[in-house]
Parts: C-alpha cells; sequence; structure tokens
C-alpha cells in the first residue's frame, strides 16, 4: 500500500517564496535522506498526493519528476512510484560506483573499488580499465618530460596546443575524425565535459538522455538544473522516431550504447541528426569505448556527419585510465569558443603537467601501443564471460562490458545473492529513468584480475542456472 499524505506529515508554506514543487520535492529528499521513507517504499500516485496536500496535481508531478532526475525516485512498470534502492544519498553517492549491500544484506553506500579489494571481492561493475599491465618505462618517461616543463601561470582553458594537435591525430586516425586544434578543449573526462556542456547548454531547458542510459549523464543535467527527459533505446540504440522536439539536447552512445550495447546504424544515425537540424538540438556523443570493438570496425564518430551539431566527448579512461583525469570535447569552433569562455569564468582547467605527460604518450606511439595490447586483452576477457555465461550474453561486441538480461524485479535479489558469494555487480536500474523493459546485469570486465573474472561469472553462471534470472 502507497502511503498518504497524513502518513507523510508534508507541510507546504503557501505563501509567496519557494515554488510549492520545490518545497515538496526538498521535503521527500529529506525524508528519503533521513530514511523516514525507506527504499522500496511506495508513493502516493499523483492524483491522490496531490488532492491530500491541497494542490494541484502539477506540483506532485514536478516534484517527481526532479526526484526522478536525481536519482532518488524509479518508477515499476504500471504499478507507481518507488523510492529508489541506491544507497542513503543517491544524488552524489549514485554517480560514484554503484550503490552497494552490506555483506550481511544490509543496505549501505555504495562499495568504493579499494573496498571491495580490501573486503576480497569480485568487483564485476562496470566503469574502469585494467590497470595491471602497462608499460612502465613508457610511464616514467613520460612523467619525467612532463618535469622538463617548469611551472606556468597561464593555463589556457582550452588545453596544451600540442595535446590539442596530437588528439586530433588520434581522433583521425582511431575513430575518423577531421578536427583540427581549434575544435578541440581539453577536460579532465567525459563527466567535466558533459558538465561544461550542460552548464553552457542545458540549464532550465530540457536534455534527452538515453533510458536505460548513463546515470552519471543524468545526475550531471540534473545538477546544471536541466529536466532530463527519458529517450528510448532498443538493440541499435537511440530510437530516434518520437524524439521531443523540444530538447536543447540530447546525450547518447552511439558506437556502443551504454548500457544495452548497441550499435546506431547509419540510417538512424542520419534520422538522428535530421532531427536535430530541424529542431535546433544539440547532440551531445560520448564515445567512451569505441577504440574497443571485436566484430567489425567501428563506425567513425557521429561527429563526422554534422560538425556542427554534434559535440563529441572522448575519454582516456577507458584506453588508458581514469587516473590521469584527461579527455577532450570536439565541436564547432564557435561552440568550443564558448566552451573555453566558460571554463575561464568557471576557473575550471586541466592539469597542465598531466597534459604534458599525456602528450609524451601520444607523441612517442605508446598510447597507441598500449591500445593494441589491450584490444587483445579485453578481446580475451569477453571470450571468457562469453565461455562462462554463453547466450545470456548480450551487447558483447563492443567496450568493456556486457549485459545479461533478466527481469527487473528478480535483478535485486540477484545481486543480494551474488555479493552474498563474494561478486559485486551492477544493473539496469541505477541507469533508469523511467519505464522500459531492458532490464538486467551490467557487468564489467575490465578490473577484475582474469582469475576473478572466471570465478565471479561462474558464479552468476551457478545463480542464473538456479532460477535467480
Ligand atoms: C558511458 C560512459 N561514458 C564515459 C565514461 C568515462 O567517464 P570519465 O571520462 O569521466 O571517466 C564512462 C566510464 O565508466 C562511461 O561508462
Amino acid at each position: 500500500m502507497a502511503r498518504t499524505h497524513a502518513d507523510l506529515r508534508i507541510v507546504l508554506d503557501r505563501t509567496p517564496g519557494t515554488p510549492l514543487h520545490v518545497q515538496l520535492a526538498g521535503a521527500l529528499r529529506a525524508m528519503m535522506r533521513a530514511g523516514a521513507l525507506p527504499a522500496g517504499e511506495r508513493l502516493p500516485s499523483s492524483r491522490v498526493f496531490a488532492a491530500d496536500l491541497g494542490v494541484s496535481r502539477t506540483v506532485v508531478t514536478e516534484a517527481y519528476q526532479q526526484l526522478y532526475a536525481e536519482g532518488w525516485l524509479e518508477g515499476r512498470h504500471g504499478s507507481g512510484t518507488y523510492v529508489a534502492e541506491i544507497g542513503p544519498h543517491p544524488a552524489t553517492d549514485g554517480l560514484a560506483t554503484g550503490a552497494g549491500l552490506g555483506a550481511g544484506g544490509k543496505k549501505e553506500g555504495p562499495i568504493g573499488r579499494g573496498e571491495a579489494r580490501r573486503r576480497g571481492l569480485v568487483d564485476l561493475r562496470p566503469g574502469g580499465s585494467w590497470v595491471g599491465d602497462y608499460d612502465v618505462a613508457a610511464w616514467k618517461r613520460a612523467w619525467r618530460a612532463a618535469g622538463e616543463h617548469g611551472p606556468g601561470d597561464d593555463p589556457d582553458p582550452r588545453g596544451l596546443p600540442v595535446l590539442r594537435a596530437l588528439l586530433c591525430e588520434h581522433l583521425r586516425r582511431a575513430r575518423g575524425v577531421v578536427a583540427g586544434p581549434e575544435n578541440v578543449v581539453v577536460t579532465r573526462g567525459t563527466g567535466n565535459g558533459l558538465d561544461l556542456v550542460a552548464a553552457l547548454l542545458a540549464t532550465g531547458r530540457r536534455a534527452g538522455v538515453e533510458d536505460p542510459g548513463y546515470a552519471r549523464a543524468r545526475g550531471i543535467f540534473a545538477a546544471r538544473g536541466a529536466e532530463t527527459v527519458p529517450c528510448p533505446v532498443d538493440d541499435d540504440g537511440i530510437v530516434v522516431d518520437g524524439l521531443p522536439d523540444d530538447l536543447a539536447v540530447l546525450y547518447t552512445t552511439p558506437a556502443h550504447q551504454y548500457p544495452l550495447g548497441g550499435r546506431l546504424p547509419i540510417a538512424r544515425r542520419e534520422r538522428l541528426l535530421e532531427w536535430a537540424r530541424r529542431t535546433g538540438a544539440f547532440i551531445v556523443e560520448d564515445d567512451y569505448d569505441a577504440e574497443f570493438r571485436y566484430d567489425v570496425a567501428p563506425l567513425p564518430a557521429l561527429y563526422g556527419l554534422d560538425p556542427a551539431r554534434v559535440i563529441l566527448l572522448g575519454t582516456l579512461s577507458k584506453t588508458l585510465s581514469p587516473d590521469p583525469g584527461i579527455g577532450w570535447i570536439v565541436a564547432a569552433p564557435e561552440t568550443a569558443d564558448r566552451i573555453a569562455a566558460l571554463r575561464g569564468a568557471l576557473v575550471d582547467r586541466t592539469s597542465v603537467p598531466v597534459q604534458h605527460a599525456m602528450a609524451t604518450l601520444l607523441e612517442r606511439g605508446d598510447l597507441d601501443r598500449h591500445l593494441r595490447r589491450m584490444r587483445l586483452e579485453y578481446a580475451r576477457r569477453r571470450a571468457l564471460v562469453v565461455e562462462i555465461l554463453g547466450d545470456r550474453v548480450t551487447g558483447d561486441t563492443a567496450g568493456l562490458h556486457v549485459m545479461v538480461p533478466v527481469a527487473r524485479e528478480r535483478l535485486g535479489p540477484l545481486a543480494e545473492a551474488a555479493l552474498a558469494r563474494g561478486v559485486l555487480v551492477d544493473d539496469t536500474r541505477r541507469h533508469t529513468l523511467g519505464e522500459h523493459d531492458n532490464h538486467g546485469l551490467v557487468l564489467g570486465y575490465a578490473t577484475a584480475t582474469v582469475q576473478d573474472l572466471r570465478r565471479g561469472c561462474a558464479v552468476l553462471a551457478a545463480l542464473l542456472a538456479d532460477g535467480h534470472g
């Protein structure tokens, strides 16, 4: 049974000031944070709640929408609005490595990668890269080279010209992108790039996000005051027909839809760009793991089809490691100019010594060599996952994660059973904004050792065979 407003004891202040939906969202957020509204609790329907509170239904739907966008609430097919199961502080923690469960099955905050290791857990959550095998000599050489440059006093918000030129060369070879240094802003990673784009283009406006889609993208738009709009995806990626006409931006992952794994076919790419040109929306292309493809060569980045409408976000987080904090935005020169100006205003920048080190890795071909080694490493790991989990696996032709479709209501018990056996998994609930039928486990195979990966997959295969999936 859903609670009623009387149970929730919410009092709204009707004198002019803070809008009622903001007050209502704030009151519900505070109750969820305090645990007074625990995960799994069903909230009243907007109609009943509005009547109880004596406000219009829009007040309740707007408050719910905001809390959905922040990750506090989740919808269940045909059955209402529930408090999401994502730990005590989803607005921030849910953006980290995924909420987890305590050893006894008790809910607590997300378990960090370091903590997972200390607790001897097999971490099959996506998001990281394999950092256990890198060229030590090349790495040290890069930092020595960075040390040759003394401290400066005027960092360029666009990034070092030499690194921008090298990135253009890398993007041309790896992603078929034709761009010059004037198109590039060197960021600290995709998160930083998306935050800048959101602040520039989406504050107070509507931002489309894939659903299911990258939870952090949704969180960043919400934190920048955008209204996030769930846009359906299917096995091929974002569904273009039916996209709203009033989006300021649309965030998408055409090379490898996150998390389902589809690759956007060329005909749909063309239709997507037609939609963007017709509506004036910007497309934000998150090209996070496009360097890793195991079947056919990757399609060139969407950016190349319309550099005026597409803003490409890239990162070294997958190709090398999230540790240095290096990524890039590629955009039309006027958009790059506006982003650089905004960066200046926000006093936001990318560490110059880190940029020097990364420039050396690129210049000497060390990054390319690393990439070639990692392609083999990940292809081996992906084959192992498929060998153990068989045809339950989908979305496995690219990237560093796969999907295992599982009905939504089974995900919680399955994740708990896996954790009880020492295996940490992530699933689509965290990456969901509205309602869809594409639920399942999202398994990353990059960060665990091969031995742990084998062990973790075997545990999951046994659980699934026992009817947990
Ligand atoms: C969809 C997606 N985009 C981007 C990234 C990388 O983000 P960043 O460069 O901020 O580390 C990830 C990492 O997990 C991701 O899953």
